[in-house]
């Protein structure tokens, strides 16, 4: 057990799918996994360790921002001996070349957080996504006629930016969309020794102002099941 965690050692499967809505997690488990438990639900943050294909794996919820995502990541890697976390979530599109329900592949994580800090790095760090995860869930996607878009994301610490032309200024970087978690998952995942994917479906475009409704998320997320559940 650990502070936000209450489930027993080797609950866990090597592998944990994150999305940041714990009642997503609570879909997956029901959806996509056969022999599942609930194995954690401190906060309501519900985790489940089930079969894919026969294979064991876990889903658990983040929660929303850095903060949040970071306490459960650590947990997970350091405490339970989870190896991957791949995290299943929304973005909102810098790019013009993102539809919505499109799906991005976080290559790297920027962020204007202060999470690096924890570390004392003498300089900049740069958040990547463990590459042979990447390959396979580019792989994935193509396999199932998807064509993935791959490159960075900014992991913001703010959802409402009061400077509402801010976004502008990462879109002339070439970063494809904003969320809030992966910086701090590839960080922890790094210094940890451990690995880390996101991937993303397009929920909104800071570009055309188009949003989608949740019941259409619904749908545009299965394709992310299926890439995220064969790696
Ligand atoms: N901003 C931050 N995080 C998000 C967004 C957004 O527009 N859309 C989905 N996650």
């Amino acid at each position: 057990m650990t502070p936000h965690i209450n489930a027993k050692e080797n609950a866990f499967a090597k592998t944990v799918l994150m999305p940041g809505d714990p009642l997503r997690a609570k879909f997956i488990a029901e959806n996509y996994l056969e022999n599942v438990s609930l194995v954690t639900d401190v906060r309501n943050m519900y985790g489940y360790t089930g079969e894919y294909k026969g294979k064991k794996i876990s889903v658990m919820g983040s929660g929303m921002g850095i903060p949040s995502i970071s306490i459960y990541a650590y947990e997970l890697f350091n405490f339970y001996g989870v190896e991957n976390i791949i995290r299943v979530g929304s973005c909102g599109a810098y790019s013009d070349k993102l539809d919505l329900y499109d799906i991005v592949l976080a290559q790297g994580a920027c962020t204007n957080s202060s999470f690096q800090e924890n570390y004392h790095i003498p300089g900049t760090f740069s958040a990547i996504a463990d590459f042979d995860l990447l390959l396979k869930a580019y792989n994935n996607a193509k396999d199932l006629g998807i064509e993935p878009h791959v490159g960075n994301v900014l992991s913001s610490d703010v959802f409402y930016q009061d400077d509402v032309n801010a976004w502008k200024k990462w879109q002339s970087m070439d970063v494809l969309a904003v969320e809030m978690e992966s910086y701090a998952l590839y960080t922890i995942a790094a210094n940890l020794g451990k690995k880390a994917l996101t991937i993303l479906t397009v929920s909104d475009s800071l570009v055309t102002q188009k949003e989608t409704t949740a019941e259409e998320r619904q749908n545009s997320f299965t394709k992310m099941m299926e890439i995220a559940l064969n790696l």
